[in-house]
């Protein structure tokens, strides 16, 4: 750590630890900062559907901001959900609470039937927020994260037709049908690209790419049919100075090609080793991670604990930025959440 005289600001400390420049101390933000575990998130969605939420621009800023006052985070993360722009392209799915599609992608027919639009025309709302977050923000130097969903997770919520447990249909299509699934998959990275561009037009200062359900695969098929997607995104990506953050749930088998896609951080989740991971990382990646969002129910000390463990462990890493290994569960205590960020605060003392 790098003994600054004045402290950086979050938006110049997220930004120097994705690009693995020196730093005071780690930037904090959590995965889905803003949601159920929140009162105040709860309050403004009484009697609103989830799709609506997103679709308000200025519930949908004000529920991004929430976690900064709140629960103390320093990076603003847009409200939305990764089926948003999936909406634009003409599939019906719902959120009950997860996405589900009562008609879900197993013909090619379907597939072609997908239209891959301009996000800008389709979901015009999304770059709304994202304009208005970052002049909300602006003046107080907090940094502005946009995303999307990979199109592998995103696949197979279409081809499921909701969350599974094996995407058992998923991983038979791959077996009995490759060519329906890479053209979804294709269809998908130009969603993606497209996508994220827009967000960073309209001010995303850097985006994560979700791969929630990449880590069901092995590693030879994720290197099949995952690692070439990424790379694709990565490089087609004109992303300008705004890092690109990957996370992949479930993924310590797969940290070798998770490292080769061309990312600038890897998120990992809290089964990865962060030592192992940061070593792998080394001078080409920076890592954000990863504690057990369950590890937010424990007592303040034990918290502060298990944050230093982790910083520690990440230390030969070029860059650390403190997260959860997965997204904050809607029972999380909110003292548990202040906690985290409290401790990522005390890591420069
Ligand atoms: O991180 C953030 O705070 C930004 C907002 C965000 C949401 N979803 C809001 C949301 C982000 C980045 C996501 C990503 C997302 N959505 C992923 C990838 C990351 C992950 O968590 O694995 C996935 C797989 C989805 C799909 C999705 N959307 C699921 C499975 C669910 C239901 C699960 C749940 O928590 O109920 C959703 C709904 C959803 N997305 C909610 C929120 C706040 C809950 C909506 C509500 O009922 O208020």
């Amino acid at each position: 750590m790098t003994d600054f005289r004045e402290p950086l600001d979050p938006t110049d400390r997220l930004l120097r630890s994705c690009r693995g420049e020196p730093v005071d101390r780690p930037p904090v933000w959590l995965m889905r900062q803003a949601g159920r575990y929140l009162p105040e998130y709860r309050r403004l969605r009484e009697g609103v559907s989830f799709l609506e939420m997103c679709r308000n621009v200025d519930r949908a800023v004000e529920v991004s901001l929430q976690p900064i006052d709140l629960v103390g985070s320093e990076a603003v993360i847009l409200f939305s959900d990764i089926f948003v722009p999936v909406l634009g392209m003409g599939a019906d799915v719902r959120f009950a609470p997860g996405p589900t599609l009562d008609d879900p992608i197993h013909t090619m027919a379907q597939v072609d039937a997908l239209s891959v639009p301009d996000p800008r025309d389709t979901v015009p709302f999304v770059f709304e927020i994202v304009e208005a977050l970052r002049a909300e923000l602006e003046g107080r130097r907090i940094p502005l994260l946009g995303f999307a969903g990979a199109p592998f997770t995103l696949a197979a919520y279409l081809v499921e037709g909701s969350g599974s447990k094996d995407f058992a249909k998923l991983k038979a299509m791959m077996f009995r049908a490759p060519e329906v699934l890479h053209a979804l998959l294709e269809k998908l990275v130009d969603l993606t690209v497209e996508y994220l561009a827009a967000q960073i037009e309209a001010g995303a200062q850097a985006v994560q790419l979700f791969d929630t359900w990449a880590g069901i695969l092995d590693e030879p098929t994720y290197r099949e049919w995952v690692l070439p997607v990424h790379r694709e995104i990565a490089s087609k990506l004109d992303r300008g100075s705004a890092p690109l953050i990957l996370y992949v749930n479930n993924g310590a088998h797969v940290l070798g090609p998770m490292l080769e896609a061309g990312a600038d951080v890897i998120s990992i989740d809290w089964r990865v080793d962060m030592a192992t991971a940061a070593r792998a990382a080394g001078s080409g990646t920076s890592v954000q991670g990863n504690l057990d969002p369950c590890a937010l129910a424990a007592p303040r000390e034990e918290i502060f604990r298990r944050v230093e463990r982790i910083a520690r462990a990440a230390g030969p890493a070029r860059g650390h930025i403190l997260n959860l290994g997965h997204g904050c569960l809607p029972g999380t205590p909110v003292e548990g959440v202040r906690a985290f960020t409290d401790a990522a605060r005390a890591l420069s003392d």
